[in-house]
Protein backbone atom coordinates (compact mmCIF):
# COMPACT_ATOMS: atom_id res chain seq x y z
CA UNK A 1 0.00 0.00 0.00
CA UNK A 2 1.29 3.17 -0.85
CA UNK A 3 -0.91 5.45 0.95
CA UNK A 4 0.79 8.26 2.64
CA UNK A 5 -1.83 8.22 5.52
CA UNK A 6 -0.45 4.20 6.17
CA UNK A 7 0.96 4.93 10.38
CA UNK A 8 4.46 3.80 8.62
CA UNK A 9 4.11 5.84 5.38
CA UNK A 10 3.24 9.03 7.78
CA UNK A 11 6.22 8.60 9.93
CA UNK A 12 8.64 8.59 6.74
CA UNK A 13 6.59 11.66 5.24
CA UNK A 14 7.14 13.82 8.53
CA UNK A 15 10.28 13.03 9.03
CA UNK A 16 11.28 14.39 5.22
CA UNK A 17 9.63 17.31 5.71
CA UNK A 18 11.78 18.06 9.37
CA UNK A 19 14.61 17.23 7.22
CA UNK A 20 13.64 19.75 4.63
CA UNK A 21 12.60 22.73 7.35
CA UNK A 22 15.62 21.98 9.01
CA UNK A 23 18.28 22.72 5.91
CA UNK A 24 15.49 26.12 5.18
CA UNK A 25 16.19 26.97 8.76
CA UNK A 26 19.85 26.42 8.79
CA UNK A 27 20.00 28.32 5.70
CA UNK A 28 17.74 31.45 7.03
CA UNK A 29 19.89 30.89 10.33
CA UNK A 30 23.35 31.72 7.94
CA UNK A 31 21.93 34.65 6.53
CA UNK A 32 21.63 36.90 9.49
CA UNK A 33 25.48 35.64 10.06
CA UNK A 34 26.96 36.65 6.73
CA UNK A 35 24.98 39.59 6.11
CA UNK A 36 26.60 40.77 9.86
CA UNK A 37 29.88 40.29 8.41
CA UNK A 38 31.65 43.66 8.07
CA UNK A 39 33.03 44.61 4.10
CA UNK A 40 36.46 43.72 5.99
CA UNK A 41 35.91 40.98 7.72
CA UNK A 42 34.45 39.49 4.20
CA UNK A 43 37.51 40.56 2.78
CA UNK A 44 39.87 39.23 5.38
CA UNK A 45 37.94 35.75 5.26
CA UNK A 46 38.87 36.07 1.74
CA UNK A 47 42.51 36.35 2.10
CA UNK A 48 42.81 40.26 1.90
CA UNK A 49 45.94 41.63 3.55
CA UNK A 50 45.90 42.85 7.13
CA UNK A 51 47.30 45.21 8.96
CA UNK A 52 49.17 44.81 11.95
CA UNK A 53 49.97 47.92 14.35
CA UNK A 54 53.64 47.19 16.43
CA UNK A 55 54.05 50.85 18.26
CA UNK A 56 53.42 49.11 21.44
CA UNK A 57 55.23 46.03 21.09
CA UNK A 58 58.50 46.40 22.86
CA UNK A 59 61.25 43.85 22.71
CA UNK A 60 60.50 40.20 23.47
CA UNK A 61 57.04 40.74 23.07
CA UNK A 62 55.14 39.20 20.20
CA UNK A 63 51.57 39.49 18.92
CA UNK A 64 49.25 37.42 16.69
CA UNK A 65 46.95 38.19 13.89
CA UNK A 66 44.69 35.76 11.84
CA UNK A 67 45.00 35.99 7.89
CA UNK A 68 43.71 33.72 5.87
CA UNK A 69 42.68 31.54 8.62
CA UNK A 70 46.04 30.76 10.07
CA UNK A 71 47.52 32.40 12.81
CA UNK A 72 50.50 34.68 11.75
CA UNK A 73 53.11 36.11 14.70
CA UNK A 74 55.16 38.89 14.69
CA UNK A 75 58.00 39.24 17.53
CA UNK A 76 59.88 41.56 18.58
CA UNK A 77 63.81 41.03 18.61
CA UNK A 78 65.72 42.40 21.93
CA UNK A 79 69.24 42.91 21.22
CA UNK A 80 70.28 39.57 23.05
CA UNK A 81 68.21 37.68 19.90
CA UNK A 82 69.91 40.00 17.31
CA UNK A 83 73.57 39.58 18.67
CA UNK A 84 72.90 35.78 19.26
CA UNK A 85 71.50 34.61 15.88
CA UNK A 86 73.91 32.25 14.28
CA UNK A 87 74.77 33.11 9.87
CA UNK A 88 75.09 29.56 10.05
CA UNK A 89 74.42 26.67 12.40
CA UNK A 90 75.17 22.97 11.61
CA UNK A 91 72.06 22.02 13.74
CA UNK A 92 69.76 23.64 10.99
CA UNK A 93 68.78 22.03 8.13
CA UNK A 94 68.64 25.01 5.51
CA UNK A 95 70.20 27.82 7.76
CA UNK A 96 70.22 30.42 4.89
CA UNK A 97 66.41 30.11 3.25
CA UNK A 98 67.24 28.48 0.03
CA UNK A 99 64.57 26.52 -0.54
CA UNK A 100 61.92 27.80 -2.87
CA UNK A 101 59.37 28.51 -1.49
CA UNK A 102 60.33 31.31 0.84
CA UNK A 103 60.30 35.31 0.22
CA UNK A 104 63.77 35.84 -1.32
CA UNK A 105 63.82 38.54 1.89
CA UNK A 106 63.65 35.60 4.24
CA UNK A 107 67.37 34.78 2.99
CA UNK A 108 69.07 36.19 5.78
CA UNK A 109 69.74 34.99 8.86
CA UNK A 110 66.90 36.74 10.80
CA UNK A 111 64.53 35.95 7.63
CA UNK A 112 63.33 39.59 8.39
CA UNK A 113 62.93 42.37 6.44
CA UNK A 114 64.15 44.50 9.61
CA UNK A 115 66.25 42.22 12.08
CA UNK A 116 64.06 43.83 15.26
CA UNK A 117 60.69 42.18 13.80
CA UNK A 118 60.01 38.81 12.75
CA UNK A 119 57.15 37.55 10.68
CA UNK A 120 56.13 33.97 10.96
CA UNK A 121 53.26 32.00 10.32
CA UNK A 122 52.42 30.12 13.08
CA UNK A 123 51.83 26.71 11.02
CA UNK A 124 54.65 23.46 11.53
CA UNK A 125 55.56 22.64 8.58
CA UNK A 126 54.93 19.14 9.09
CA UNK A 127 51.44 18.33 9.79
CA UNK A 128 50.10 21.39 10.56
CA UNK A 129 50.01 22.23 14.80
CA UNK A 130 51.23 25.28 16.15
CA UNK A 131 54.39 25.22 17.44
CA UNK A 132 55.18 27.26 21.18
CA UNK A 133 57.21 30.21 21.79
CA UNK A 134 59.90 29.29 23.88
CA UNK A 135 62.64 32.42 23.73
CA UNK A 136 64.73 31.18 26.58
CA UNK A 137 68.00 30.49 25.83
CA UNK A 138 68.41 29.47 29.58
CA UNK A 139 66.00 27.04 29.71
CA UNK A 140 67.44 22.68 29.22
CA UNK A 141 64.05 21.52 29.13
CA UNK A 142 64.18 21.12 25.34
CA UNK A 143 67.85 20.37 24.97
CA UNK A 144 71.50 21.31 26.62
CA UNK A 145 72.25 22.70 22.90
CA UNK A 146 68.34 24.85 22.82
CA UNK A 147 69.14 28.59 22.08
CA UNK A 148 65.55 29.28 22.11
CA UNK A 149 63.08 29.03 19.39
CA UNK A 150 59.63 27.17 18.71
CA UNK A 151 58.69 23.86 19.63
CA UNK A 152 56.39 21.84 18.37
CA UNK A 153 54.73 19.61 20.76
CA UNK A 154 53.11 17.15 18.18
CA UNK A 155 56.02 15.40 16.55
CA UNK A 156 58.93 17.22 18.24
CA UNK A 157 60.17 19.45 15.64
CA UNK A 158 62.33 22.49 16.89
CA UNK A 159 62.84 25.80 15.06
CA UNK A 160 65.60 28.68 16.10
CA UNK A 161 64.58 32.16 16.48
CA UNK A 162 64.16 32.41 13.07
CA UNK A 163 61.77 29.90 12.37
CA UNK A 164 64.95 28.03 10.61
CA UNK A 165 64.03 24.08 11.75
CA UNK A 166 66.61 22.28 13.63
CA UNK A 167 68.03 19.25 11.08
CA UNK A 168 66.67 15.65 11.27
CA UNK A 169 63.14 16.56 12.35
CA UNK A 170 59.95 15.45 10.94
CA UNK A 171 59.03 19.32 9.95
CA UNK A 172 60.87 18.99 6.26
CA UNK A 173 61.45 22.92 5.94
CA UNK A 174 61.78 26.43 7.96
CA UNK A 175 58.87 28.06 9.39
CA UNK A 176 56.86 30.10 6.28
CA UNK A 177 57.00 33.80 6.29
CA UNK A 178 54.22 34.92 5.07
CA UNK A 179 54.31 37.93 2.32
CA UNK A 180 54.49 41.14 3.89
CA UNK A 181 56.08 44.90 4.36
CA UNK A 182 56.27 47.66 6.64
CA UNK A 183 53.75 50.49 5.75
CA UNK A 184 55.46 52.73 8.30
CA UNK A 185 57.42 52.70 11.62
CA UNK A 186 54.60 51.29 13.39
CA UNK A 187 52.50 49.30 10.98
CA UNK A 188 52.74 45.81 8.96
CA UNK A 189 50.94 44.72 6.44
CA UNK A 190 50.95 40.96 6.24
CA UNK A 191 49.34 39.07 2.91
CA UNK A 192 50.91 41.72 0.65
CA UNK A 193 54.87 41.81 -0.66
CA UNK A 194 54.96 45.66 -0.94
CA UNK A 195 58.12 47.14 -2.92
CA UNK A 196 60.11 43.66 -1.01
CA UNK A 197 59.94 41.80 -4.33
S1 LIG B 1 53.09 18.78 13.27
FE1 LIG B 1 54.84 19.73 14.11
S2 LIG B 1 56.23 18.14 14.37
FE2 LIG B 1 54.53 17.19 13.48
Amino acid sequence: MTDSKTPSNRRKFLRNITQVMGGVGGIFALIPFLSTMSPSEKAKSAGAPVEIDISSMTPGTYKVVEWRGKPVWVVRRTQDMIDNTLEDNEILSDPKSLEDHQPAYTQNKFRSIDPEFLVLVGVCTHLGCSPLYKPSSNSTELGIDWQGGFFCPCHGSKFDLSGRVHAAMPAPYNLEVPPHHFASNTKIIIGDDGDNI
